[in-house]
């Protein structure tokens, strides 16, 4: 299914940021894409044009009953110059298969990709051209219908900003992240939204990163809901860790997201030949594999993130220090899959798309 996508482009285009110094999410390009929902009409009025405010009613779901999701995805400039969009239609299809869990409508995958290609086409030259910089792409799919009574919204806005970003960590090279493993608060049950790219997770993470903040923790390890014994992300990534051999990741389940950068990674392990597990993995597991010395290496994965390493995973009543802060298989990851990105490594697994 494609839509005709219409554009109107914007007569006072921005001046853009010096690429030194991008950060994440903080500059946005001259123009987004909107596309419209109603019950009955189904998508309509695909249209590029400038960014800007969003007109809302008050009374819009979204506002009171949080029917939110969203995605996050990349488009990166090779060393050749040339734009490519990596797992454009995978990260479309993750926004279809979770907004039925919120009861909105899912945007066709095919469709979605389709829009968002013309959009970051219109954006070509915000797309950064420094090493570790990417047009980050972020489809948000919301509930406008302005009624207050407590169901499923007939009228949905999908939009799409783009933002060219550097490390979401700051700073050129890999850093090590120091992470707090949250014992109190939960980021997601069985049953409940985990899996889903929902802003409510996110809202019910703030809290406890905020606290391990103020401890000095760059962000927090969420356990499982019901007992706080099972290691399931970090909310911003996936967690992977290096046991002995064995190259681990807990299994999915629905209170963790199916992260595009954690199949990547999957993927690469495995055509290495390197033995990778998905399974269930205890917090006390891994305190006893620390404690062995069987536990090596430690990092996270994500769009945003990439692959960030992690120096030290902390409890109320452990500090456990893990390897020396950029352990050598996580940065061969991260450097096998930013070459791929900019097309200097062949793209064996077909994830990039040319613009
Ligand atoms: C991403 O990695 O794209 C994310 O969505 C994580 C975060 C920045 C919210």
């Amino acid at each position: 299914m494609k839509l005709e996508v219409r554009i109107e482009r914007t007569r006072a285009p921005k001046a853009h940021p010096p690429e030194s110094d991008l950060g994440f999410g903080r500059h946005f390009t001259d123009h987004m894409l909107l596309v419209d929902f109603h019950d009955g009409r189904g998508w309509s009025d695909a249209r590029v044009v400038p960014y800007g405010p969003l007109s809302l009613d008050p009374a819009a779901a979204v506002l009171h009953y949080g029917q939110a999701m969203f995605e996050g995805a990349k488009a990166i400039r090779g060393d050749d110059g040339a734009v490519r969009l990596f797992r454009l239609e995978r990260h479309c299809q993750r926004m279809a298969s979770g907004a039925p869990r919120l009861c909105m409508p899912p945007p066709d995958p095919e469709m979605l990709a389709h829009a968002i290609t013309e959009l970051v086409k219109v954006e070509e030259a915000w797309v950064p051209r420094a090493r570790n910089t990417a047009l980050y792409i972020r489809p948000t799919l919301v509930a406008t219908e302005p009624f207050l009574g407590v169901r499923p919204a007939n009228q949905y806005l999908l939009y799409v900003i783009l933002s060219p970003v550097g490390s979401y960590y700051g700073g050129d090279t890999l850093k090590p992240v120091r992470i707090w493993v949250e014992t109190q608060q939960t980021r997601a049950a069985k049953g409940g939204l985990g899996a889903v790219k929902a802003g409510a997770n996110y809202a019910s993470s703030l809290q406890a990163a905020m606290r391990a903040k103020k401890e000095g923790y760059d962000q927090v390890l969420w356990l499982d809901g019901a007992k706080h014994e099972m290691l399931e992300e970090v909310g911003t990534m996936n967690l992977f860790l290096v046991l002995g051999d064995e190259l681990v990741t807990p299994a999915l389940g629905d209170t963790i997201l199916s992260g595009v950068t954690r199949d990547c990674i999957l993927t690469l392990a495995r055509a290495r030949g390197i033995k990778v597990t998905e399974r269930p993995l205890s917090l006390a597991e891994i305190v006893a594999a620390h404690d062995s010395g069987k536990l090596k290496e430690v990092f996270g994965s994500g769009t945003a993130a990439v692959v960030s390493p992690v120096s030290e995973l902390v409890t109320a009543d452990r500090r456990m220090i893990v390897g020396d802060g950029v352990g050598p298989i996580g940065q061969s990851f991260y450097d096998e899959l930013t070459a791929i990105q900019r097309g200097a490594k062949r793209d064996e697994h077909g994830w990039l798309t040319a613009l």
